[in-house]
């Protein structure tokens, strides 16, 4: 064995966004730097009949690549999709893990959307790829693609902003994709958290190296599952399971119980109806917020999620304010840095509108307090 071998020496990028979060989230007394919603319980989810269910079920390995049911139900949620094109997975996470682990290799070229979230970029930098933001604007990523592209990597609805692709943008995505021969990962977490459009429509499509991956954790409000899944033609899903194998086995049986009933087309209604009221009210509460403060901050149009990315108005860089909301507010928001867009602010809207007010009366003390600063 190498001796000289030090794991914690090696160069790595790591998660910077998660690893705040990790840091603070159970310490701060009000948490809005999560990016899902007030949580389901398992009382709102499980009828007693489905509760009776779980209690008989004996706490084994579910299928290792997900039950038939919930690879069924995911599969009917994409048009032209069977249960042999998904894996289940441990969360959104593990999917895009398991995406970047197979697809990219030292050298290859990553383009990848900005402001976001890091995963793929972060692991495409440890995989020892070149990674390039893209800002979304389609020039942009007609000069940054080329033959040596081997991924583009979007989220949409997007993460941090709330945007979402039109359905020519998404059209002109893929083509140069295929142009390239370049894979197309399109992280879906938040569809279905749409405010009052229609559901977002998949990437997933003719083109066949498009992967798709989502998860229960942010539109359906049960990040606590763990449960996410990639959708991908073969042999990619074949590819995906042997290093899924290795990771984690499987994901819980428990929790592949409640996600078979989570997707049960009614209760997936229910959920992410229920994700977009939370959403909705949130948003209300902001825009009431930033009209009481006006030279505070301000925010973009969203169009989905429970996520108000907001640009405050100071010198100061997004960790620094970050850092300042949670040691004199008590509340962790996440800093703008860590997805690629500084000078703004994540906060989590989708709370209830007492707890969102009360933090958002907080924030301003603290970012008032900072423009005075200034002027000082
Ligand atoms: C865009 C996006 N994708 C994936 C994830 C991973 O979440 P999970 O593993 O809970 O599905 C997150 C979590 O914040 C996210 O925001």
């Amino acid at each position: 064995m190498n001796k000289t071998f030090n794991p914690t020496t090696l160069p790595f990028q790591p998660f910077e966004l998660e690893h705040y979060q990790a840091l603070y989230e159970h310490k701060v007394e009000m948490n809005l730097a999560d990016s899902s919603v007030k949580c389901v319980t398992m009382r709102d989810l499980l009828s007693e009949a489905d509760l009776e269910r779980l209690m008989a079920a004996p706490l084994m390995y579910p299928m290792v690549n997900g039950s038939l049911e919930v690879r069924s139900r995911i599969a009917a949620l994409y048009s032209r999709a069977t249960p042999e094109d998904v894996l289940v997975t441990v969360g959104g996470s593990e999917a895009t893990l398991l995406v970047c682990q197979t697809l990219l290799e030292p050298g290859d070229e990553v383009v990848v959307i900005a402001p976001g979230y890091r995963q793929v970029y972060g692991l495409a930098h440890n995989a020892g790829c070149t990674e390039e933001d893209w800002r979304p604007n389609l020039g942009e990523l007609e000069r940054l693609v080329n033959p040596k592209t081997k991924l583009i990597a979007v989220v949409n609805p997007n993460n941090p902003t709330g945007t979402i692709f039109t359905s020519q943008e998404m059209n002109r995505i893929t083509e140069l994709a295929a142009k390239v021969g370049a894979y197309l990962h399109a992280d879906e977490v938040y569809r279905g958290s749409e405010f009052h459009k229609e559901e977002t429509p998949s990437f997933w499509g003719d083109y066949d190296r498009v992967v798709c991956t989502n998860s229960l954790s942010k539109a359906y409000g049960l990040s606590g599952l763990r449960i996410g899944w990639i959708v991908a033609k073969q042999p990619l899903v074949e590819a995906f399971e042997r290093r899924h194998e290795y990771a984690v086995i499987s994901a819980s049986s428990s929790s592949m119980i409640m996600a078979e009933v989570a997707l049960q087309p009614a209760k997936r209604q229910f959920l992410l109806e229920r994700q977009r009221q939370l959403a909705r009210e949130g948003w209300a509460v902001l825009q009431r917020w930033l009209h009481e403060h006006q030279g505070l901050a301000s925010v973009a149009q969203s169009e989905a999620t429970a996520l108000g990315f907001v640009r405050y108005y100071s010198p100061y860089t997004s960790l620094e304010v970050a850092e300042m909301i949670r040691k004199e507010a008590n509340v962790l928001v996440a800093p703008g840095q860590f997805m690629g867009a500084d000078n703004h602010l994540r906060i989590t809207l989708g709370y209830g509108e007492a707890k969102t007010s009360q933090a958002l009366a907080r924030i301003a003390t603290v970012l008032q307090k900072l423009q005075n600063l200034v002027k000082a």
